[in-house]
């Protein structure tokens, strides 16, 4: 099905302007500050520099301490009970802010808030927050805080129920080297554990060419790692006119002149195709480096997540990628624990860690999300859970130090991110595969490519010099 209405439309848009209009006007020469606290993946982080974007638009100066902010606002996350429980204490400590200034507002948003029984908590147990609203209304954001300056009534509002994609959003970009580009939004895959599809409504995906155009004014800006965001990017496209693939996205990325590497995060197994594959190996900007989801090594485990993959498929686009990719650096995320994972589907878990030999793995204790069908499912006992993930770990770090100590001797190119906090004249880099690099060097670099020497390893870096 082909849909047409994946956007917002230009009157809604108007409005917003005219909310914009009136914001600036009423804190004008005032010299108010806003604060914006990011918890969760890279797509909040995308977000969060939306939200400053607008806020410095409309006259906000963008503050670090929280204590300054006459704005504060908490862009939350919903994908284990931890990120859950960070976010309100940290809505909690915002409390006394509002106690000594009650012209402070005060607004949450991101999944977290997109969950109704959230919403609920925030409105009835948190009177000092202004407003609250789900990720696909984050374009209106003027029109809550026009309406939180008015002395208007507080405001919850959840995610529509066709959430569409707003083009045109200020961008205020984090880093001058670093960026993320979203490609689409949404997920259609309803993993059982995962809350992600409730809080993010359905797969949309912006049109290549406002893609491309971004992508082509970062490469011209100098930056030089530009990752490609959504949460399951291997189905770009499908829901645009002409159903581009992430392939066809790829190619015309390759066209783009500039020294800059490209990520995708995230690939989902099931959609991954040899078009994409081949796609990447092609395109010059690759950064060699591929992330692919595992979450299980247990074909029954993996039915019962709902991933439409089994261990031997996902091996397949393994070998497909590093056939195709000489050198390709791959990481993963595992989930244990999910209900009922056996010991023997656990071992089978690491048996594909061994086999595979990530470069790193994130892996998660797995984490019952209401409203989610594995949160009626029968669960795991924590003290297993915990124990599985701790030998995992030890499994992996074993695996990471071997693979980092075959790098001792060469020369790798990277990409230069600042000081080290603890060391004078050490910075901290990452190749290419995203593995952390310390070196020694009198000049700073961050934000250039160069080469360093790489001279010792551990499980978690690489140490070396610049050449
Ligand atoms: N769209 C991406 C994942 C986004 S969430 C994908 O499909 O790969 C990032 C990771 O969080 C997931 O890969 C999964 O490993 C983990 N995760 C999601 N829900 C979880 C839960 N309920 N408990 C523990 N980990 C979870
Ligand atoms: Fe969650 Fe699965 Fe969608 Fe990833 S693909 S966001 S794990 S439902
Ligand atoms: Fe969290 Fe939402 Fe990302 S639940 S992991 S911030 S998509």
């Amino acid at each position: 099905m082909i849909t047409t209405n994946n956007f917002v439309n230009e009157l809604d848009l108007a409005l917003q302007e005219k909310h914009k209009g009136e914001i600036r006007q009423k804190i004008k020469d005032k010299g108010l500050c806003a604060f914006v606290f990011t918890l969760g993946c890279q797509q909040n982080e995308a977000d969060s520099e939306r939200i400053r974007g607008v806020l410095r638009e409309v006259g906000y100066k963008i503050t670090e301490n929280e204590e300054k902010a006459d704005l504060l606002i908490v862009n939350t996350c919903a994908i284990r009970e931890h990120a859950e429980r960070r976010a309100l204490s940290i809505i909690g400590r915002f409390k006394h802010y509002k106690a000594k200034n009650p012209d402070i507002i005060i607004g949450v948003c991101g999944c977290m808030t997109a969950q109704e029984h959230r919403a609920n908590q925030i409105k009835h147990s948190y009177h000092y927050v202004d407003f609250t609203f789900g990720t696909s209304m984050l374009y209106r954001l003027p029109e809550f805080i026009n309406n939180a300056l008015n002395k208007g009534k507080r405001r919850f509002l959840l995610d529509s129920e066709k959430p569409q994609i707003a083009e045109g959003l200020e961008i205020e970009r984090e880093s001058n080297y670093k960026a993320w580009v979203s490609i689409m939004y949404g997920c259609n895959n309803f993993c059982t554990y995962c809350i992600v599809p409730y809080v993010r409504g359905r797969e949309r995906s912006r049109n290549m060419k406002d893609v491309l155009d971004e992508v082509k004014d970062l490469a011209k800006r100098g930056y030089k790692d530009i990752t490609l965001l959504g949460q399951n990017v291997n189905s770009y496209g499908k829901d645009l006119e002409g159903k581009p693939t992430i392939a066809d996205l790829l190619n015309e990325i390759a066209k783009i002149e500039g020294d800059f590497m490209i990520h995708l995060m995230t690939s989902h197994p099931r959609d991954a195709s040899s078009e994409m594959i081949e796609a990447l190996s092609k395109n010059p900007h690759s950064a060699n480096h591929f992330h692919l989801p595992l979450q299980s090594g247990s074909d029954a485990i993996l039915k019962k997540m709902n991933r439409h993959y089994d261990k031997q498929r996902y091996l397949s686009i393994v070998d497909e990628l590093r056939e195709k990719n000489k050198g390709i650096t791959f990481t993963t995320d595992i989930i244990v624990g999910f209900p009922g994972e056996t010991e023997e589907d656990f071992n089978q878990t690491v048996e594909i860690v061994k086999k595979v030999r990530f470069d790193s793995i994130f892996s998660f204790i797995y984490s019952p999300r209401k409203g989610t069908p594995a949160y009626e499912m029968e669960q795991v006992p924590e003290e297993i859970k915990h124990k599985r993930y701790d030998y995992l770990c030890q499994v992996q770090n074993e695996i990471s130090n071997e693979i980092n100590q075959t790098y001792v001797g060469k020369i790798i190119r990277v990409l230069v991110d600042g000081k080290s906090k603890n060391n004078e004249n050490v910075y901290t880099s990452r190749t290419e595969g995203n593995k952390i690099v310390h070196f020694e060097c009198d000049n700073d670099y961050t934000g250039e490519f160069i080469n360093v020497k790489i001279t010792k390893a551990d499980t978690f870096a690489l140490y070396g010099e610049k050449i």
